[in-house]
């Protein structure tokens, strides 16, 4: 069965998301609404959306638009019919009704449904028609979220579904995880009952929602919206109706229904409007006081807002043992939350799937945990588990396990792929080296680094682990989101604040050593990045040899922003692809000029196609829709390049003077236009004279070495200005730049 035509029934968040998406896998898909008008505005929505659903604006070109009375009859042509309609029982019969006699013979027909079992929404299907039928179910934003959960019944073509399965891998890029028809599947029965456990112990434990929310978060490796901020960004109200469905859907046995019993302070919230970010606010809100916005909180007992606090339980890094036997509340809370979520998923092997590890994963793509329930307690240990639980009575998983105290009952990692993904290898090869900042693998005859800090900053331990790990052939992954943000602005500011402007210089020097190394040692770097790929993270990348880079990337030097210009070779790299075009050589001043537009705005780019005409990414770079095949394109690559040479040095030649009074005048015009205010004109400034090549002629030729130098030169001036410093400052406490 071969995908090459889709239709998309129902153009709201869901079926809009769809589209998008398939546009992106240059797929035609044609959106069906009630009236033209209603999906020729989502098609509008799906163009202007932030952030973005598309990949590149043009690939608009692949929606068409219509409605169910009209165009149906694209459905006829359609290998895929995707219904994405409001969850109603009655409109989605009537929707299969229709479909089922239009469609194209074999084509398969799909649900996204969150919450009907595919037994009722096929239940006036004939047999024939029932092996086509099965649920799709996607995570909103749809680009963004890599699970998709796709339900099968005993009904079902096998080969279909795997056919499917293969296509929304591959094609879509989705983690699919084929599951059974049981109330909300994987994801959604262990996610809201995780949420649910949250929030119904910090009631029992009297803990601040704060509080709650810094403990079930980034320490339990789970997102930082926490418990009740994710409430707020879902929607008070519509998680009410989500848990009614649920009990409705479950037996009165299930543990379930305990924790999603009616709480009547959050009743008055819905009520009273205050149905979370969409409403009034929910259990946080903006107040204005005396003119300036304040973040408030509720108070769980008494239903009244005070200043929300911020809450530091000092626990950066995931260390699940030491969390759950911290001897105050915050640890109390952990253990209690994570021992029943541990003890409800493995309750539900093997009801809801054969394999525990889909639970694990479902968790990991589709609410961004950084360990499911089972690595949690892998983590934890089974010992060290049982020594503190001891209410597992009934619970098979839990009993075999408590009998064999296997410790390593967790095995192989992403059993639903057969994709050799990252996540898989890590857990069978050595961690042969490495520090705080990165680990070193050793993978056959090649080193894989990844990076381990926060959001993946670099500092001089990750430069240490990259220098060390050239002695093979290297690839350059991570599992976590981000390939990196950049170079770690607090390490940088630790001197600073001293005034020891010696050591920031000696880390900046052993940035640019490193990346001229990755570029030039004897072996192959590839470097694999995903998800924010930003000023020194994109130095890193631009001097690896090669790139297989997920369609979902943020990449671009933004150091301006901060006050500072990218040191560790980003102008350097970015002069040499500029200077390497048609233009630069018939124009001297093309290349700086083009780079200093670039790098000056900070631009970025929020996808390979939206790169590449930056030069950000080459057109010879790879470019990945599936994040789990990173490893394997990256494998392939150092296969085909078994007799790599290190490349030849670049040499540039820059018209200095002569190109620097052409940004002068950029500069004096945004400046009296007050576009950019006196310190943004000293980083300009300083951009201006590292592009230009400094105090250069056209005839003469520059190293790398010579340019490095100069930006090293730049960077030292302005990181020891207080403006520069009060930037940085700024950025890092409100994760947002200073303006001007
Ligand atoms: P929505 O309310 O944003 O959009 C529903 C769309 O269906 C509207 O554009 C509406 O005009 C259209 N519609 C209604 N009756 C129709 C009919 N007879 N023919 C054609 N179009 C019709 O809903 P949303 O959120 O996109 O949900 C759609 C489906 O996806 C539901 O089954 C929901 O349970 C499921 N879902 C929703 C998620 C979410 O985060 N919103 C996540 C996963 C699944």
């Amino acid at each position: 069965m071969e995908i090459k035509k889709v239709v998309v029934i129902g153009s709201g968040t869901m079926g809009s998301g769809i589209a998008a998406h398939l546009c992106n896998a240059n797929v035609p898909v044609t959106l069906l609404d009630l009236t033209t008008e209603i999906s020729e505005q989502a098609r509008e929505r799906i163009r202007k959306s932030r952030p973005p659903l598309l990949f590149d604006k043009s690939k608009i070109v692949n929606i068409d638009v219509g409605n169910i009375n009209d165009n149906f009859n694209v459905v006829s042509e359609a290998d895929w019919v995707v219904e994405a309609v409001v969850e109603r029982i009655d409109i989605k019969h009537n929707i299969y009704e229709k479909i089922f006699k239009e469609r194209k013979a074999g084509s398969i027909i799909s649900s996204n449904t969150s919450s009907i079992p595919i037994s009722v929404l096929s239940e006036k299907l004939s047999a024939e028609d029932k092996k086509d039928f099965c649920i799709t179910h996607f995570f909103n934003p749809v680009r963004y979220m890599d699970l998709l959960e796709i339900v099968k019944s005993e009904n079902n073509d096998l080969n279909k579904i795997n056919s499917l399965k293969k296509f929304c891998e591959i094609s879509l890029g989705k983690g699919a995880i084929v599951c059974n028809d049981t109330p909300g599947f994987l994801g959604n029965r262990i996610g809201v009952f995780a949420m649910q456990v949250a929030m119904t112990e910090a009631f029992k434990m009297k803990l601040s929602i704060e509080e709650a929310d810094a403990v079930f978060g980034r320490p339990m490796g789970i997102p930082k919206t926490g418990v009740f901020g994710l409430y707020d960004l879902i929607g008070i109200d519509l998680m009410a109706d989500v848990l009614k469905s649920f009990i409705k859907e479950l037996p009165e046995s299930d543990e379930f229904q305990e924790v999603a019993k009616e709480i009547p302070l959050v009743k008055k919230l819905i009520e009273t409007g205050y149905t979370g970010r969409k409403g009034k606010g929910g259990f946080y809100r903006m107040n204005k006081v005396d003119n300036k916005k304040i973040l408030e909180a509720i108070n769980l007992e008494s239903g009244e807002y005070y200043p929300a606090q911020k809450i530091n339980i000092k626990s950066d890094k995931v260390d699940l043992k030491t969390l759950i036997n911290r001897d105050d509340k915050y640890g109390e809370y952990a253990w209690s939350v994570i021992s029943k979520i541990i003890n409800y998923s493995s309750s539900l092997v093997p009801g809801i799937t054969d394999e525990f590890n889909d639970i694990d994963e479902a968790m990991r793509l589709g609410f961004n945990w950084s360990k499911g329930p089972f690595e949690m307690l892998e983590e934890i240990g089974v010992s060290n588990f049982f020594s503190k639980f001891k209410n597992y009575k009934g619970n098979k998983f839990l009993e075999n396990l408590a009998e064999t105290k296997n410790e390593n009952f967790h095995g192989i990692r992403q059993k639903y792929t057969d994709i050799e993904t990252l996540g898989k290898v890590k857990k069978t090869v050595s961690n042969i080296d490495g520090n705080s900042s990165a680990s070193i693998y050793r993978f056959n005859d090649y080193n894989i680094v990844e990076f381990t800090t926060k959001a993946n900053a670099l500092d001089y331990d990750s430069m240490d682990a990259l220098k060390k790990a050239t002695d093979k052939p290297l690839i350059i992954i991570n599992e976590s989101m981000q390939f990196s943000a950049g170079v770690n602005l607090s390490y940088t500011m630790e001197f600073a604040k001293k005034g020891d402007f010696k050591s920031i210089e000696k880390f900046v020097g052993y940035f640019q050593e490193t990346c001229k190394h990755l570029k030039y040692s004897d072996h192959p770097v590839v470097s694999a990045p995903s998800g924010l790929t930003l000023g020194g993270g994109f130095e890193v990348m631009v001097q690896s040899n090669f790139v297989a880079s997920h369609t979902n990337i943020v990449v671009g030097l933004v150091e301006t922003i901060v006050g500072l210009i990218p040191a560790g070779g980003g102008c350097k790299e970015m002069l040499a692809r500029w200077l390497d075009t048609e233009e630069a050589k018939n124009d001297p001043n093309y290349a700086p000029l083009k780079v200093f537009d670039i790098i000056g705005y900070g631009r970025t780019a929020s996808s390979p196609v939206e790169a590449e005409p930056m030069k950000y990414l080459r057109p010879e770079d790879k470019k990945i829709m599936n994040r789990n095949s990173l490893l394997e394109v990256s494998k392939k690559i150092l296969n085909n390049n078994k007799d790599f040479k290190a490349p030849f040095e670049t040499e540039f030649k820059l018209p200095g003077k002569v190109v620097k009074e052409e940004m002068n005048k950029i500069l004096e015009k945004l400046y009296n236009d007050k576009v950019i205010l006196d310190h943004g004109l000293l980083v300009a400034q300083e951009l201006a004279h590292v592009l230009s090549g400094g105090d250069t002629t056209i005839d003469k030729t520059l190293s790398e070495d010579d340019l490095y130098k100069l930006e090293l030169d730049s960077f030292m001036r302005l990181i020891e200005t207080k403006q520069t410093q009060d930037r940085i400052k700024h950025t890092l406490s409100t994760g947002k730049p200073l303006v001007n």
